[in-house]
């Protein structure tokens, strides 16, 4: 492949976490319309890792999922196309004891894992970040790094099949009464520059990269989860 047309992933596309300032305000913004303990509950019960399991956490943010996970397996390899993001989550880290995570400056389209060598992949609220020939990219990368058997867990914002206009904007009204003027324009933000796509597409790319999907949720009418499965 001509490496004049890959996308280079590293570039900041609509929020730009690679700023000190919007890592800082990070989770406490999330906190305002999150339910992270349900989130990373949800991760647990369906990568359920086991204390020799190795987990992938893709665009790991503040490093909340990753930390979890590494207190229940093996490994958890946590990689963001941020630096910032990875130095904030590794002091985290540091400081919640957990030893077994390890941080790398990469992302979906450079990471450099051996085949079948993952048990679990975790994506949250990160692939939108590709456009959409990039995600199937990645997800093929994703699918080829998994064990047969293991689990992939998406979880993104996409763009419902159905009224999507008057869902994004009722979302966007939301997300001002959650989190104020700054949600309002972190919302715009991602449905303007970022590369949410429709849940069908999303769907569609999954199956044709060989994932099995499991079980789906919907919630807000944006949010969505894909349990996910490498065949066995
Ligand atoms: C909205 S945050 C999500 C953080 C965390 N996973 C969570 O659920 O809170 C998106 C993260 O994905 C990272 N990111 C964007 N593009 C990426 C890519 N191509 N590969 C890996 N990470 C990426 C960003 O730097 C940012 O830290």
């Amino acid at each position: 492949m001509y490496q004049e047309w890959r996308y280079n992933e590293f570039q900041q596309t609509g929020k730009n976490y690679a700023s000190q300032d919007e890592v800082d305000v990070y989770d406490p913004t999330h906190d305002d319309f999150r339910d992270l303990a349900k989130e990373l509950k949800e991760t647990v019960n369906w990568l359920n890792p086991k204390p020799n399991s190795k987990i992938l956490d893709i665009g790991c943010g503040t490093g909340n999922f990753s930390i979890q996970l590494s207190t229940l397996c093996e490994k958890v390899y946590a990689i963001d196309v941020s630096e910032t993001m990875l130095k904030f989550a590794q002091s985290k880290a540091i400081a919640a004891y957990a030893t077994n995570i390890s941080f790398s400056h990469t992302g979906y389209l450079n990471f450099d894992l051996p085949k079948d060598h993952l048990d679990g992949v975790i994506s949250s609220l990160s692939l939108h970040h590709l456009p959409d020939f990039w995600k199937s990219v990645a997800l093929n990368r994703i699918f080829r790094v998994l064990k047969p058997g293991g689990r992939f867990y998406l979880y993104d914002v996409v763009i419902p099949d159905q009224q999507s206009k008057d869902t994004i904007d009722a979302f966007i009204d939301r997300q001002e009464r959650r989190g104020g003027a700054f949600m309002k324009e972190d919302t715009i933000i991602h449905f303007k520059e970022e590369f949410s796509t429709f849940d069908w597409v999303m769907k569609k790319l999954l199956l044709d990269a060989g994932f099995l999907i499991e079980k789906e949720i919907l919630s807000d009418g944006v949010f969505k989860n894909y349990f996910c499965q490498k065949p066995l």
